[in-house]
C-alpha cells in the first residue's frame, strides 16, 4: 500500500486533533452494511449485539488513503476511519482493551490497543469512493464487504517489521466485539499455561496473532471457527509427530494436497518449537 499523497497525512493529523463524535448503537440491525458491535459496551447487554450503521461510521474523522495493489491492481483511494478514533466513539466498557473483529466466514483478527497504537489499523469504508452497497468495486474480484480493516506500512513504518501483517487484514468484517484479553483470553493464562518459558510464551503470541484468526482454543481462549478443528486436536498433532505438525504449519499442502488451511512459511525451527511447547504445555 503506498500514501501517493502527502495531504492524506496532513489530513489524518488534523483528523487525530478532532475529537470522534459519539456512536449511535442500534438495538436492530437496518441494513446488511450496519456493523455488529458486542462485548463490554454500555448499554449493551451481557451477550447481546448492538448495530453501527454505516453513515454514522461515515461521519467519523476519516482520511483518504491513495494505495497500491490492496483490493485491486493499481492505485486506489480510500476512505478509512482508524480503530483507534473508532475505539474513542465507541462507549467502550470499564476494564476493556481489545477488539476482536469476526468474519462471515469465520475468521477473526485480535488487535489490543498496544498494537493499535503502535500499528495504526484501520477499518475501509470506501474504495474509490463507493462503499459497501457498491462492492465488489470494479476490477475486485471478491468482495471485501462490509467491512474490511487493514494495516499499512506506508501509512504506519512499522508496520513493516510486524510479522502477522496477513492476520491483520481481514475483509467481509462483519463483527466487532470490544473485550478486555485477559477475559477472553484468560484459558490460555491460567492451570498449565499460568508459567511458561519464554519460547512457549513467544509461542503463546504467535497462536493468538495467527492460528487464533481460524482456530478457537480450548475454553477461555477467543479464536475463529474457520478451521472447524477443535484444539484437542490441534494439540494431539502438536504432541504426536512433531516433524508432521513443522512441516504442515510451513506448508498444509505439501502434506494434504486438499489442505484449506493458509501456509505459514515465516517461521523458524524455534519458533515452531516454542508453539509446540506452547500448545501441547496445556494438556499435560
Ligand atoms: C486461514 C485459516 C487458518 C489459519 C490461520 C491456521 N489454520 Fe490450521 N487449519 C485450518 C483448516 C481449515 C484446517 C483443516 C484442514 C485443512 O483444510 O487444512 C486446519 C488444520 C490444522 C491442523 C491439522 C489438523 C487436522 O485435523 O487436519 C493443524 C495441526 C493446524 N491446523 C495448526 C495450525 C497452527 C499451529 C496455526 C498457526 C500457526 C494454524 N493452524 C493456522 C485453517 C487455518
Amino acid at each position: 500500500m503506498k500514501l501517493r499523497n502527502p495531504a492524506a497525512l496532513a489530513l489524518l493529523l488534523l483528523s487525530a486533533a478532532t475529537p470522534a463524535a459519539a456512536l449511535e448503537l442500534h438495538p436492530e440491525r437496518s441494513s446488511p452494511y450496519d456493523l455488529a458491535v458486542t462485548g463490554r459496551l454500555a448499554g449493551v447487554p451481557d451477550g447481546g449485539t448492538a448495530y453501527v450503521r454505516w453513515p454514522d461510521l461515515r461521519a467519523l474523522p476519516s482520511a483518504r488513503l491513495t494505495v497500491d495493489g490492496e483490493f485491486m491492481m493499481g492505485p486506489q483511494v480510500l476512505t478509512v476511519v482508524s480503530l483507534s478514533d473508532l475505539w474513542t466513539a465507541l462507549p467502550t466498557g470499564p476494564g476493556t482493551d481489545s477488539i476482536l473483529a469476526t468474519c462471515a466466514d469465520g475468521y477473526a483478527s485480535v488487535y489490543t490497543l498496544a498494537f493499535i497504537a503502535d500499528y495504526r489499523p484501520f477499518i475501509v469504508l470506501e474504495i474509490n469512493g463507493k462503499g459497501p452497497r457498491d462492492w465488489p468495486p470494479a476490477g475486485v474480484t471478491f468482495n471485501p464487504g462490509p467491512y474490511a480493516i487493514l494495516v499499512s506500512a506506508d501509512f504506519e513504518p512499522r508496520v513493516a517489521s510486524y510479522p502477522n501483517v496477513q492476520h491483520k487484514k481481514p475483509w467481509g468484517v462483519t463483527t466487532l466485539e470490544v473485550a478486555s484479553y485477559a477475559d477472553r483470553f484468560r484459558g490460555f493464562y491460567s492451570g498449565k499455561w499460568s508459567s511458561l518459558s519464554q519460547a512457549a510464551a513467544a509461542g503463546r503470541e504467535a497462536w493468538v496473532n495467527t492460528c487464533a484468526s481460524c482456530h478457537a482454543g480450548p475454553p477461555g481462549a477467543f479464536g475463529g471457527t474457520k478451521a472447524g478443528r477443535p484444539f484437542p486436536v490441534i494439540a494431539a498433532y502438536a504432541g504426536y509427530d512433531r516433524a508432521f505438525f513443522m512441516k504442515y504449519v510451513r506448508d498444509p499442502k505439501s502434506l494434504v494436497p486438499c489442505a484449506k488451511m493458509e501456509p505459514h512459511p515465516r517461521y523458524t525451527d524455534g519458533e515452531l518449537s516454542g508453539l509446540i511447547e506452547f500448545i501441547t504445555e496445556g494438556q499435560q
